[in-house]
């Protein structure tokens, strides 16, 4: 509740429609005794009468429903807490559900580990939670299909999914599967999805669908494990992959004669890792591709690479962190053509990081306006990175996080280390992708998440003489996400702090990563 005024009238509300409930419910059973007497109709008026009072009975009666789900729903609260073990939980479930899934036709799979670590939950709301879950797919699959639940611990959470083979909701229905009275179904109140995500939220969990027309319909639950039981580790070590092998980072060593060390002839990424797992990784490996494709490094074998981060990543139980990929031309005498016979250089670590940005996300940072020094194949991600470096530490000498680049015509790039977009009259602009900018994977999801939540983009540099006209302006990168520019020097943009659009991305990019995390 955002204060107690809100609290005071949803307490209101509730008190309201229980006692309109307690009315209706003598109404409906008058209209129920009424419609019995008359069940035997003697002639056109009586039956027209009947007519009239079966109609007037449905129509209570889904007003007593309605009620019902609302008090459900605003009922969510006060949680009794028991430890549970799920699988018998959803056991007891899938009995009460059989029968009516029989006669539905629909096929009940469910594969869930009775080894599950036990969690703190309220049974009865998780059990009409998941119920409400079980009761959308029976009306999903109206001639029959299977139904399938799964479950697996990830250390931190239970996850928990249920899957149909149901009809699917197109995307304009998903994006308010979860809104309160939003129904497809005739006579449906639209408070049974938004109950469920309510209770579970209520217990610090999340819950996300995914849908396709035709083929089904996904729900995942991610129900948090209580402190104790989480997996409480000491940060570990960097690990890293050296030509494949492992080996802690500090005892990593490349030859001097290495083209990376004596040319910056290499290519590299960084990806993020969240909960484990490599974020955007598909779209990473891609520019890897296309970097190396760009500097003709041959033999590399992107998906042994792959694989190698992978293995690494479990090697050391990393989950807030970053892994970093490098590959050079390789080890040859120095001379500046390409060395015949050369074995590329493949290196990678993985570094637990936490989340160093979380603070500068809320506050927004300063940045410097610099000259943009680089070469003319910023699109390609080299570790030839002179330029940014150089501009990067004349921004931190003037107190900036950042340094934003600039062309000698005014025209503005990008950043130093990640990707600039602005906000002028609710039109995010950004840089066109071009040889002068590296095309940043936190810069396409952001271009993605703004199409979701309906900002228009505009693909044009910002000028210098811009700055003190836009609205908002804020920055994307890998470690970074996306973060508010509160200032370019001495200049502030805004009111001083991350402006409306900047922050409803944010909550986008929160919203894709906790589906990212809840796929299990
Ligand atoms: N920097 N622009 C430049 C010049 C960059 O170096 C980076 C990334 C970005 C943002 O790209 P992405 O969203 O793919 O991270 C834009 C990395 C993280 C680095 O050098 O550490």
């Amino acid at each position: 509740m955002a204060n107690a005024h809100d609290a005071d009238l949803a307490e209101l509300a509730g008190g309201f429609i229980h006692d309109v409930k307690n009315h209706l419910s003598t109404l409906n059973l008058s209209l129920q005794l009424l419609s019995e007497d008359l069940a035997d109709p003697q002639s056109p008026r009586e039956r027209r009468a009947l007519d009239r009072v079966e109609r007037l009975h449905a129509e209570c009666q889904r007003l007593v429903d309605l009620s019902n789900d609302f008090l459900r729903f605003a009922r969510v609260k006060d949680l009794e807490l028991q430890q549970t073990d799920l699988s018998v939980l959803i056991d007891e479930l899938i009995d009460f559900f059989e029968p009516i899934a029989r006669t539905h036709d629909i096929s009940i799979k469910s594969y869930i580990p009775a080894d599950l670590p036990t969690v703190e939950v309220d049974r009865g709301l998780l059990k009409q939670a998941l119920l409400n879950l079980l009761l959308n797919a029976e009306q999903a699959m109206p001639g029959g299909g299977e139904l399938t639940l799964q479950a697996h611990s990830d250390g931190n959470a239970i996850i928990l999914s249920l899957i149909d083979t149901g009809k699917g909701m197109p995307r304009e229905v998903l994006a308010k599967a979860f809104k309160p009275f939003f129904s497809t179904r005739p006579g449906g109140t639209g408070l049974g999805l938004p109950t469920t995500r309510k209770i579970i939220e209520a217990h610090n969990g999340q819950i996300t669908v995914e849908s396709e027309v035709g083929k089904g319909t996904r729900f995942t639950i991610r129900l948090p494990l209580p402190p104790d039981k989480q997996a409480n580790r000491p940060t570990p070590s960097p690990l890293c992959v050296l030509n494949g092998q492992r080996m802690p980072l500090r005892e990593a060593k490349v030859p001097v004669l290495d083209r990376g060390f004596l040319f910056g002839d290499g290519v590299y990424e960084v990806l993020r890792l969240y909960g484990g797992k490599p974020w955007l990784e598909a779209d990473h490996f891609e520019r890897l591709r296309r970097s190396l494709a760009e500097l003709r490094i041959d033999g590399v074998d992107l998906d042994r690479l792959r694989r190698q981060v992978h293995e690494t990543i479990i090697a050391g139980g990393f989950r807030e962190g970053i892994v970093y990929m490098q590959i050079t031309r390789g080890v040859a005498p120095r001379a500046h053509a390409f060395p015949a016979d050369v074995r590329p250089t493949e290196l990678l670590w993985v570094m637990e990081t936490g989340d160093p940005y979380a603070l500068k996300r809320e506050t927004g940072v300063k940045v410097s306006l610099q000259p943009d020094l680089r070469w003319k194949r910023c699109d390609i991600k080299s570790v030839n990175l002179l330029g940014n470096v150089l501009v990067n530490q004349l921004a931190k000498e003037r107190d900036a996080f950042e340094a934003i680049l600039m062309l000698p015509d005014g025209t503005i790039t990008e950043a130093s280390h990640s990707s600039l977009f602005g906000v002028v009259g609710g039109v995010l602009r950004t840089t066109p992708d071009s040889p002068g900018i590296l095309p940043g994977i936190t810069r396409k999801l952001t271009l993605e998440l703004a199409q979701r939540i309906g900002v228009p983009v505009e693909f044009r540099s910002l000028h210098r003489d811009e700055l003190p006209l836009v609205d908002e302006l804020f920055l994307t990168g890998t470690s970074l996400a996306v973060c508010g520019i509160v200032a370019v020097d001495d200049l502030t943009i805004g009111n001083g702090k991350p402006g409306p659009i900047t922050r409803r991305l944010q909550e986008a990019y929160q919203e894709k990563l906790r589906n990212f995390l809840a796929e299990g």
